[in-house]
Order: structure tokens, then C-alpha cells, then sequence
């Protein structure tokens, strides 16, 4: 079974992978603490750095290409409350807001 690993500055949590659910939904789910205000990529508090399984995720949306610079997304930065995991595979996510 596929899994998510979200590393916040409180630690590591391991959650079970929820298709085509968006980070910031299914941290809180959890209750895990993973900064969000708007969940429509404006405010850029899901700030989310993509460690492991880039290839597993949604497109980077439209939302995401206005917020982060495209030096940024070439880091591998994204935003919680756009990504969603939608291939099976073992996703690691860390929470980078700025
Ligand atoms: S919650 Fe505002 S950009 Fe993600």
C-alpha cells in the first residue's frame, strides 16, 4: 500500500495515500499541522517542498505557475492545497512555508 510521509516542523507523520485528495485535506484529516489560510493557491502557506515521488502527483495547476517562481518549481516547491496524489506510489512531502 502506497504511502504519504509529511514532514512538518513538529516531526514525520505517516498517512495512509487518499487519491485525488489534496495535501492540506488530508493533513488535516490527521491532524497534522500543515499551514493553509485561502486553499485556492493564493496565500502560498502550504508551501510544499516535493522530497519523494514527484511522479505519482497531479500536474503543477495554474495556481501554482502565478504563486511560485518557476526557479521555484524547479526545486521541486509546490503548494499543499494544489497537490494531489494520483498514482500509486510512496509520496514524501515537507511543509516549506517561507
Ligand atoms: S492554502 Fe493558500 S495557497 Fe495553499
Amino acid at each position: 500500500m502506497s504511502q504519504l510521509t509529511l514532514i512538518t516542523r513538529a516531526g514525520t507523520h505517516e498517512l495512509p495515500v487518499e487519491l485525488n485528495e489534496t495535501v492540506v485535506a488530508m493533513a488535516k484529516k490527521h491532524k497534522v499541522t500543515w499551514g493553509h489560510a485561502c486553499q485556492r493557491g493564493v496565500c502560498a502557506q502550504c508551501r510544499t517542498l516535493v522530497v519523494e515521488g514527484a511522479s505519482f502527483l497531479n500536474e503543477i495547476t495554474s495556481e501554482e505557475k502565478l504563486r511560485l517562481r518557476k526557479a521555484e518549481r524547479a526545486e521541486g516547491f509546490r503548494l499543499g492545497c494544489q497537490i494531489r496524489i494520483v498514482g500509486q506510489g510512496d509520496v514524501k512531502l515537507a511543509h516549506r512555508p517561507y
